[in-house]
This record gives C-alpha cells, sequence and structure tokens, in this order.
C-alpha cells in the first residue's frame, strides 16, 4: 500500500459538527440496541459538550461525547460501528477522551455501562477505570424492563 493510500485509510478523529449527525446516528443505531436520538446529540453539541468522530477512508466509524464541568468529566458515549469493532478504535476514541478531558483540567472521569456490556467494560477496566457504585434501574431494557448502571471513575494523575 501507498503512503497515500495509507493515508487515506488511516483513521483520522476530528470534532463532531452538526452535519455529521446523520452519519453518526447510522453508526449509533447499528451499535446500541437502546440507540440515543438525534435530539440529544445535538442538544449535546449545542451545549458546548466536546464531541469527536472517527472517521476511516471517509467513512464514519465510531463517535465519543463527553463532558466536563469544574474538575470532573463524564464520558457520556463511546461507539464503534459493529463492523469495525474489535480493532482498537474503542480504545483510540476513549483514550483521545480521557486526554482531552486531562486537558481541559478534570481530576477524574466517571462513566456508566450496562453490566450486560462486557466488551465495554474490559476497556474500560483495562484502561484503568473502577467501579464504584450501581445506579439501579438505569437504563431501559427488554420487556419494558429496567438494567442497572455500573458507575466507573478513573482519577487522573498529573503527568
Ligand atoms: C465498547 C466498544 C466501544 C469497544 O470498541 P472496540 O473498537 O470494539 O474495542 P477495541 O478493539 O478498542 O478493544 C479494546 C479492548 O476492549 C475489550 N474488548 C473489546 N471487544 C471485546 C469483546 N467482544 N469481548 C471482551 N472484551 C472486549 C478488550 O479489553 C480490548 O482489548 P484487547 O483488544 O487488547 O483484548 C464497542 O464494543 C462499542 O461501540 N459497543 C457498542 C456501544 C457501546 O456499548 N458503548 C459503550 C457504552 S458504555
Amino acid at each position: 500500500m501507498s503512503a497515500a493510500v495509507a493515508d487515506a485509510v488511516r483513521p483520522v478523529m476530528r470534532p463532531m459538527r452538526v452535519e455529521d449527525l446523520d452519519a453518526v446516528m447510522v453508526v449509533e443505531r447499528r451499535a446500541y440496541p437502546y440507540p440515543w436520538s438525534i435530539g440529544i446529540f445535538r442538544d449535546c453539541l449545542f451545549a458546548g459538550y466536546p464531541a469527536w468522530v472517527l472517521l476511516e477512508g471517509g467513512a464514519f466509524i465510531g463517535h465519543g461525547v463527553l463532558s466536563v464541568a469544574a474538575d470532573e468529566a463524564h464520558v457520556l458515549n463511546v461507539c464503534v460501528d459493529p463492523a469495525r469493532q474489535g480493532r482498537g478504535h474503542g480504545r483510540t476514541l476513549l483514550r483521545a477522551m480521557v486526554q482531552a478531558a486531562r486537558g481541559r483540567g478534570a481530576c477524574r472521569v466517571f462513566l456508566e455501562v450496562r453490566p450486560s456490556n462486557p466488551a465495554a467494560i474490559a476497556l474500560y477496566e483495562d484502561e484503568g477505570f473502577n467501579e464504584i457504585g450501581r445506579r439501579p434501574r438505569y437504563y431501559p431494557a427488554d420487556n419494558n424492563g429496567r438494567e442497572d448502571a455500573i458507575v466507573m471513575a478513573m482519577e487522573l494523575l498529573g503527568d
């Protein structure tokens, strides 16, 4: 593969824009049984939350949304197209988001995850997040049920 072709297909992460949202929603709906609505993404962008898309060869393959308030950050969404999972993209997104949180002055990062999502839990644990609690019946689930959230956190130590 030539260097030019390799550059063209190398994943690129850039800030999410409102014009991206139709493509973001395609990935979001493929990846989650209970996807965010486009309105949630719009609200996050209008609220100024840092958000990114991951592109490969021009195709949307993932996205992430963060919120940072005072010295705490919250990973609100990290998502990779199912067709592109298992290739390190989720880790790339998460690491970049944690770095962005650090750059914005956060001292710790929080996130919630379903107990039924072992891939995400493994990624978060591997990156240094620990379970700090549970939110009972936090997520919608099948048959009008609810599923708890595992709350995870990571302290950001100085460089
Ligand atoms: C969670 C998610 C973002 C991971 O993205 P990914 O690109 O597939 O993950 P990566 O290839 O970067 O894998 C990183 C690590 O995650 C873990 N992991 C990923 N897929 C896994 C699987 N199927 N089973 C167990 N662990 C897995 C492993 O620890 C892996 O490290 P390794 O490759 O060294 O073993 C992706 O599965 C996803 O988008 N899922 C749907 C949306 C979602 O649930 N987001 C999280 C909401 S809390």
